[in-house]
């Protein structure tokens, strides 16, 4: 198949692009910086920089990943706007890609996240769950209802509302590894904040279901199905590398700190994937001991 990819890249895109070009695949990937990513990418690769740039290409299939990154830096004004920018764009000039082609492809499979459901406390949160309105919901509620303008065209889309991506070389894992080996690790604020999270190879298979399983659309949610609170990942993260993990980093310091963008590292919501589970996905890391001692072993 032609799969046209966005954000192929990136810390998902990479293994995701290296899985469909072992498949035999054809990749086409929109980056603004094709030269380096070419580099990062399997041979053959067609990037280009925009999206438009595929019109004479017949694409089959889209995956679409790219956006700035949520959780760096404090949400300025300019920040928040780049954060749906780097998304609304580039989806809106993937629907208009569809509408343009003569065939359009069968199917989009998008991102989107957790946040969509924003601060759910500690009730059990499956995709039917309604939003808390807050920014990073209007962030992924704006995202996803751009890409499902691509029904209008014929398109499948399904949209994925994704945990916190966990692998050894990126995302925030990479992050905490040093101050938790350094003994610096600690709870967030009460800790008792919910994060769901999932295998990057988890996701990466996720994703080729989604490809793959024609009869399935709509909002999935893309955690593994045991969530755990701050404090049972930071002891399990702790555990796993046989250090202490006893400095929590209390909440105020945290809104001084990042401002409204410490809610995401304060609050949460226990996201079940309800609707992958029915479809018939199997996890292959469905616990956070699991998914870390692979992790952990990898070099
Ligand atoms: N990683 C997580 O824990 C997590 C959790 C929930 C949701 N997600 C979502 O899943 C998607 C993939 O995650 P990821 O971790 O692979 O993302 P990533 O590595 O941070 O970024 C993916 C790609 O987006 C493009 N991009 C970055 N900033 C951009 C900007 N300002 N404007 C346009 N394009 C930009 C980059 O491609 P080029 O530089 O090649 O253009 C980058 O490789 C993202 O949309 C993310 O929001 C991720």
């Amino acid at each position: 198949m032609r799969i046209l990819i966005t954000g192929g890249s990136g810390f998902v895109g990479k293994p995701l692009c290296a899985r469909l070009h072992e498949r035999g695949h054809e990749l086409l990937v929109v980056s603004r910086n094709p030269e380096r990513a070419r580099g990062a990418l399997p041979p053959r690769t067609n990037v280009r920089p925009s999206v438009a740039d595929f019109v004479d290409s017949q694409p089959e299939a889209i995956i679409n990943l790219a956006g700035e990154s949520i959780a760096e830096g404090r949400w300025t004004e300019a920040k928040k706007q780049r954060l749906l920018d780097s998304r609304l764009t580039i989806t809106q000039a993937l629907v208009d890609l569809c509408g343009q082609l003569e065939t359009p492809p069968k199917v989009m499979v998008s991102a989107s996240a957790m946040g969509y459901y924003g601060d759910q406390g500690d009730r059990e949160v499956t995709e039917e769950t309604p939003p808390n309105p807050e920014f990073v919901h209007e962030l992924c509620a704006r995202w996803e209802e751009t890409a499902r303008q691509a029904e209008s065209h014929g398109v499948r889309v399904a949209l994925m509302r994704i945990g916190l991506v966990l692998d050894r070389d990126g995302g925030t894992l990479a992050k905490l590894l040093t101050p938790f080996r350094l003994g610096l690790g600690g709870p967030l604020g009460s800790g008792k904040q919910y994060m769901p999270w999932i295998h990057r190879t988890d996701l990466v298979r996720i994703i080729l279901f989604l490809l793959d399983q024609e009869a399935l659309a709509g909002p999935f949610n893309a955690g593994a199905p045991e969530p755990v609170t701050n404090a049972e990942f930071t002891r399990t993260l702790a555990r796993h590398l046989h250090r202490p993990a006893f400095l929590p980093a209390p909440a105020p310091a945290l809104r001084l700190a990042f401002g409204e963008m410490s809610r995401i590292l304060l609050t949460g919501a226990r996201m079940r994937p309800q609707r992958l589970q029915e479809a018939g996905f199997t996890f292959e890391y469905p616990t956070l001991d699991e998914a870390l001692s692979e992790i952990l072993r990898k070099r």
